[in-house]
C-alpha cells in the first residue's frame, strides 16, 4: 500500500484531531503542519466534543510552516487536510488543488455559494478529489440508523427528528450581529441537514419556524423537511447562551415496527431500539472513532481515485438547501 502523505492546514481543535488520525493510521504520514501561529504558540486544543487528538511526541519530526504555499514547496504531499476557520477554507482548498493535491476540507465547504462554485470548477479542472468533513456520516448510531432503513428490519421510516445544540463557541461571541446570521446552521446543524439528505434524497420542500428563528436572532432554529415518499423530518438546534451549555445531539427515528433513539452528550452516547418485544440498548464500540474512519475513507478514495460520497456536489446541495430554508426560496 502506497503511503499517503498529508499536510494539515489549520492546527487547532480539528487540525490536531485529523493529525492524530493520520499519525495513527497505517499507510498515512503527516509530512507538515501549517498554522498562522508559530509552532511554539500552538497549544493542544479541545472543542465541544471529545476527540482523539495527536500527541505532541508524534510531532517531533514534523515541520511546521506559517503558509500553505511554503509547505507545498518544501515537503512531499499527496493530500491537504484543511481545518482552518470556515471563512479561510476557499483560499486553502484552491491553493491545494492548484498544486495538484487531493483535499479533505472540514465542513462547511466554504462561506458562500459563489466560493463553492469556484471550488467545484477548480476540482473539475484539476481532476483532484475533494471530501468535505461530514463526520456524522461515519458515526456509529447514524450508520445504524442508515442500516436499519436500508435493510428494512423495522419497516419503513415514518418520522425522523434530529437535534444538535451547543453553548455558543468562543469565536462566535466576538462576531458582530450581522455576521452571526445563521452561522449555527452553516457551522453546526449542517451535519444533520447533510445526513438527512444523504439518507433520504433530495427534499421536496422545507419550512422554518420563523418566530423562533427571529426571537433568537437566528442562533436557534426548528425546521420541517418533507422528502419523497412523505417522510417528515424535523431538524432543530443551534448555538445557546450561556456558552457553558454542553454539547448535545441526537435523533428519534420512528419506523413502522419500532423506534431508534439516540442521545449524545459531550463524551458519552447511548442508542436504543424499542420494539413490541422490548427496549434494548444497542452496544456502541467505544474504540470506534468516526474521525479516524472518515480520514481512512478519504485515504481509500484517494488511493482508488474514487469520488467520496461527501463530495463538493453534496456540500453545495446542503448549502443551497440552507439558503432555501432561510430565504424561503
Ligand atoms: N467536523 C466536526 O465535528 C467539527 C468540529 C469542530 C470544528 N469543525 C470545523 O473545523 C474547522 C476548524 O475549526 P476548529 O474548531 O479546529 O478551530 P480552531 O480555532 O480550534 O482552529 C483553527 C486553527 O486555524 C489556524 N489558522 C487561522 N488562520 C490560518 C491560516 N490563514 N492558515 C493556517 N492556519 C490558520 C488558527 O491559528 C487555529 O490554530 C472549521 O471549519 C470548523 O467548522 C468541524
Amino acid at each position: 500500500m502506497k503511503t499517503l502523505k498529508c499536510i494539515v492546514a489549520g492546527f487547532g481543535f480539528m487540525g490536531q484531531t485529523h493529525a492524530g488520525s493520520i499519525c495513527n493510521a497505517p499507510g498515512m504520514e503527516l509530512t507538515a503542519v501549517v498554522d498562522a501561529l508559530p509552532k511554539e504558540k500552538i497549544k493542544p486544543a479541545a472543542g465541544n466534543i471529545k476527540t482523539e487528538s495527536v500527541s505532541w511526541e508524534q510531532l517531533e519530526n514534523v515541520p511546521f510552516f506559517q503558509s500553505l504555499d511554503e509547505a507545498l514547496h518544501s515537503v512531499e504531499a499527496d493530500a491537504v487536510i484543511v481545518a482552518t476557520p470556515n471563512f479561510l477554507h476557499t483560499d486553502a482548498v484552491l491553493t491545494a488543488l492548484d498544486a495538484g493535491k487531493d483535499v479533505f476540507v472540514e465542513k462547511p465547504l466554504c462561506a458562500t455559494l459563489s466560493e463553492a462554485d469556484q471550488i467545484r470548477k477548480k476540482a473539475e479542472k484539476t481532476g483532484r478529489l475533494v471530501q468535505v468533513g461530514f463526520v456524522v456520516r461515519f458515526n456509529q448510531p447514524y450508520c445504524y440508523l442508515k442500516d436499519t432503513l436500508t435493510s428494512g428490519t423495522l419497516g419503513s421510516l415514518q418520522y425522523l427528528q434530529m437535534h444538535r445544540y451547543t453553548g455558543a463557541p468562543a469565536w462566535w461571541q466576538g462576531v458582530d450581529e450581522q455576521e452571526k446570521m445563521d452561522t449555527a446552521l452553516h457551522d453546526l446543524n449542517i451535519h444533520d441537514i447533510d445526513f438527512a439528505i444523504s439518507l433520504l434524497g433530495e427534499p421536496e420542500n422545507v419550512r422554518l419556524n420563523q418566530n423562533l428563528h427571529r426571537k433568537f436572532n437566528t442562533s436557534l432554529f426548528a425546521s420541517t423537511w418533507n422528502f419523497p415518499g412523505g417522510t417528515p423530518v424535523q431538524i432543530q438546534g443551534g448555538f445557546l447562551r450561556p456558552s457553558t451549555v454542553p454539547f448535545r445531539a441526537g435523533f428519534m427515528a420512528m419506523f413502522e415496527n419500532g423506534m431508534l433513539e439516540f442521545t449524545k452528550k459531550f463524551d458519552s452516547m447511548a442508542l436504543f431500539r424499542h420494539t413490541a418485544d422490548g427496549s434494548f440498548e444497542i452496544p456502541l464500540d467505544p474504540q470506534e472513532n468516526p474521525f479516524q474512519k472518515e480520514i481512512l475513507s478519504f485515504a481509500e478514495c484517494v488511493r482508488n481515485h474514487q469520488q467520496p460520497e461527501a463530495n463538493v456536489h453534496a456540500a453545495i446541495r446542503d448549502m443551497e438547501w440552507i439558503e432555501k430554508l432561510v430565504h424561503k426560496m
